[in-house]
């Protein structure tokens, strides 16, 4: 088994790990997630070790300006990075959210492949060469980490590339990422394009290279790890992979193939890979992205063991199906924790144990609904109390809270739903009936709380297995173009499906307020 071998890689080796999650992630069509639901993303990114964590793009909403003014402002270890156009306004609003990051990082980019200057930007190349310099000098003006991006980078002409790298590293660009916006390369393809671009640009040893790599053809880790091969020292990625169209370069996926081949990859980075398996969970809840089963490395089946043979092989020896441990990903084995007669001081322990740390009133109300949980369902595993602590960080401020639920479902019909919402501290009660049971709730919540929502989503799943496993329920409602996703999570899929949609209302609310201009309290 060969799990980190930091030892045997060199310093030169060492690759910087640039998040995107909340940028290019967020980007990808119904994966946006609130402002309180980034800074939790922002805090377990910073604790897992990435070196920059790209928070938004300050200009394209007020709502990302906040998240990133408001993730620069508490991070204690990571760069924060924002994104910006080629335009003086894009960079001095990113500089402006930036303002109290310890370590600020301006990216700034412009397309160069042929497509996207003559249809995209409408522009010639020379043009597209003056705004490369005039933008990264802008930007060097605010900070002195700047990042250049050639957009759509592997469909761009080799000499133009090599210009624009030339002029952009000239201008004061101290990182130079290439991706492969559109997911077009090849591995041989995009390692033998960072040889020819370091080769080529006389000043390329003033800039670390950077890849950044899109799925559409399922290549995007291998050509991360290619570009690396061919030079670049960072790399560009999500967790999950989420991300625009097919999405980015999995996080998890890159760091465990450099630290499980060290052989094949001498490449070293600084994330504790511990913490991957909690990081994918977050991400998954916070965006209603399910991962899927056999995702690499954070997919519910990746240390699954079904056949037979298998099996067989794995009592006599681990090594014979397994190239890295689940624990190596902070894959805990699934453990019975605790019951109805496990205390307080045994709930907190589990809880740091699982890497939370919640003040009194949050520890007191998780503990409440602990115990009405073992109360009602015989295991309690560590996914159920990290899927109740979950609900419970994300819902404490909520105006509306679910209070009271009886629903009339089965054959006969019609299915009713007796709804007591408490709202802002009083209760309503109201009944409704539907077409089927969640239905009826749904009407009974629009009817308590009226609102003009679409919904978008609804999605169930189990938490652990058996028939009394907690239902986790994902719902995404929209408002004038504005999507929010709520969660909720009880044994029984009714009262989960009425939290997740009353978790959703409330980000809703969050939402239009922030959109009133006088919400805005950055400066
Ligand atoms: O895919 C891409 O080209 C991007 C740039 C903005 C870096 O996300
Ligand atoms: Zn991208």
């Amino acid at each position: 088994m060969t799990d980190n071998n930091a030892s045997a890689t060199r310093d030169a080796d060492r690759v910087v790990i640039f998040d995107t999650t909340l940028r290019d992630g967020e980007q990808s069509p119904g994966a946006s997630m609130t402002f309180e639901e980034k800074l939790e993303v922002a805090d377990i990114l910073d604790e897992l070790g990435v070196d920059i964590i790209e928070a938004g793009f300050p200009i394209a909403s007020q709502g990302d300006f906040e998240s990133v003014f408001e993730i620069a402002k508490r991070v204690k270890n990571a760069t924060i990075a924002g994104l910006a156009r080629a335009a003086a306004k894009d960079i001095d609003r990113c500089a402006e959210a930036l303002r109290h990051a310890r370590n600020a990082r301006i990216h700034t980019f412009i397309s160069t492949s042929p497509v996207h200057m003559k249809y995209k930007l409408q522009m010639e190349p020379e043009k597209v060469l003056e705004m490369i310099a005039s933008s990264v000098s802008r930007a060097r003006n605010h900070v002195a980490d700047v990042e250049w991006s050639a957009e759509d980078g592997t469909r761009t002409e080799h000499d133009f590339l090599c210009r624009c790298v030339e002029t952009a590293i000239n201008a004061g660009a101290t990182t130079i990422n290439i991706p492969d916006t559109v997911g077009y390369s090849t591995p041989q393809e995009y390692e033998a394009l960072f040889r020819m671009v370091r080769e080529r640009v006389p000043n390329a040893d003033k800039a670390i290279f950077s890849v950044h790599c899109h799925d559409d053809l399922g290549l995007a880790v291998a050509n991360s790890l290619a570009g690396v091969r061919g030079g670049a020292r960072q790399i560009e990625c999500t967790i999950n992979g989420i991300g625009e169209r097919a999405g980015n370069a999995a996080l998890e996926e890159v760091v465990m193939a450099t630290r499980t081949r060290p052989d094949a990859l001498p490449f070293r980075t600084n994330i504790d890979a511990e913490l991957l398996t909690r990081a994918s969970k977050l991400v998954s809840a916070v965006t209603s992205f399910p991962v899927q089963y056999n995702k690499a490395i954070v997919g519910r089946n990746a240390f699954a063991h079904e056949s037979g043979i298998h099996q067989d092989g794995m009592l006599k020896n681990a090594h014979t199906y397994e190239i890295m441990t689940p624990e190596s990903v902070g894959v805990s084995k699934t453990s019975l924790v605790m019951g109805k007669h496990s205390g307080r001081h045994a709930f907190k322990e589990k809880l740091k144990e699982l890497g939370y740390e919640l003040g009194e009133n949050a520890l007191e109300d998780a503990f409440k609904r602990f115990k009405d949980l073992a109360d009602r369902k015989k295991l309690v595993y560590d996914e159920d109390i990290v899927a109740l602590v979950d609900d419970e960080i994300v819902t404490a401020n909520d105006h509306i809270k679910v209070a009271a639920l009886t629903v009339i479902a089965g054959t006969a019909g019609p299915q009713t739903a007796a709804l007591t919402l408490d709202i802002d501290g009083e209760k309503k009660t109201h009944q409704a009936t539907g077409n089927g049971p969640v239905d009826a709730i749904f009407n009974a919540i629009k009817a308590l709380a009226p609102h003009e929502a679409a919904l978008e989503l609804f999605q169930v799943h189990a938490v652990t297995q058996g028939t009394d496993a907690q239902a986790e329920v994902s719902v995404r409602l929209s408002e004038d173009g504005k999507s929010v996703t709520g969660r909720g999570a009880d044994p029984d899929t009714l009262v989960a499906s009425a939290r997740a949609y009353v978790a959703a209302l409330n980000r809703l609310m969050v939402k239009r307020a922030k959109t009133k201009p006088e919400a805005m309290k950055a400066g």
